[in-house]
């Protein structure tokens, strides 16, 4: 590994138990990580990207986990531009079944067409197997209780938030 700063990318729509998970492993792993909000122009969002950032920021201040983690968002290019200008050699992505595989690996080998750049896939712990962003939303705007599945950040917001209070 050429470089001990990483980027881990995503959309974050919105952060889960198991997005949290993974940074946190990540964060062990690298000297300096970048938590970054990408718009994914595949993705219809629920929640701007400044809502996502400030969640996330929340998020990981409230676990309390040790590291230095930077909290950015990117929607203006290709996220391994932002990669090369924070000098970081490696993306991280977070991995549950073989469905995230099939999406994940053409990803990681576009981005190391373009800049070289690796992708390395951790796995979340077994109990956020089966938790996404997109359940979630789904939840939640049917008036289900996601707190098991996301940080009490989350769900305070998607709980007064949802509901316009
Ligand atoms: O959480 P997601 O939606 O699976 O994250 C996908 C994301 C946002 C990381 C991906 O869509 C992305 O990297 N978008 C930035 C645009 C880009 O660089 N595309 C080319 C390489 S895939």
């Amino acid at each position: 590994m050429s470089s001990r700063i990483a980027v881990v990318p995503g959309s974050f729509d919105p952060p889960t138990l198991g997005h949290l998970d993974v940074i946190r492993r990540a964060a062990a792993l690298f000297d300096e990580l970048h938590v970054l909000v990408v718009h994914n122009p595949g993705k219809e969002a629920m929640l701007p990207i400044a809502q996502r950032l400030s969640l996330l920021e929340r998020s990981i201040a409230d676990d309390g986990m040790p590291g230095t983690i930077i909290v950015g968002a990117w929607s203006m290019g290709l996220l391994v531009d932002y990669a090369r200008d924070v000098d970081a050699g490696v993306l991280v992505k977070g991995i549950r079944s073989q469905v995230d595989v099939a999406y994940e690996s053409p990803m990681a080998i576009v981005n190391r067409h373009l800049a070289d750049i690796e992708t390395v896939f951790l796995l979340p712990d077994p109990a956020h197997a089966l938790v996404s962003s997109s359940l979630v939303r789904q939840v939640s705007s049917l008036g289900g209780d996601v707190s098991p599945f996301v940080p009490p950040a989350v769900a305070e917001f998607l709980d007064t938030g949802a509901r316009g209070i």
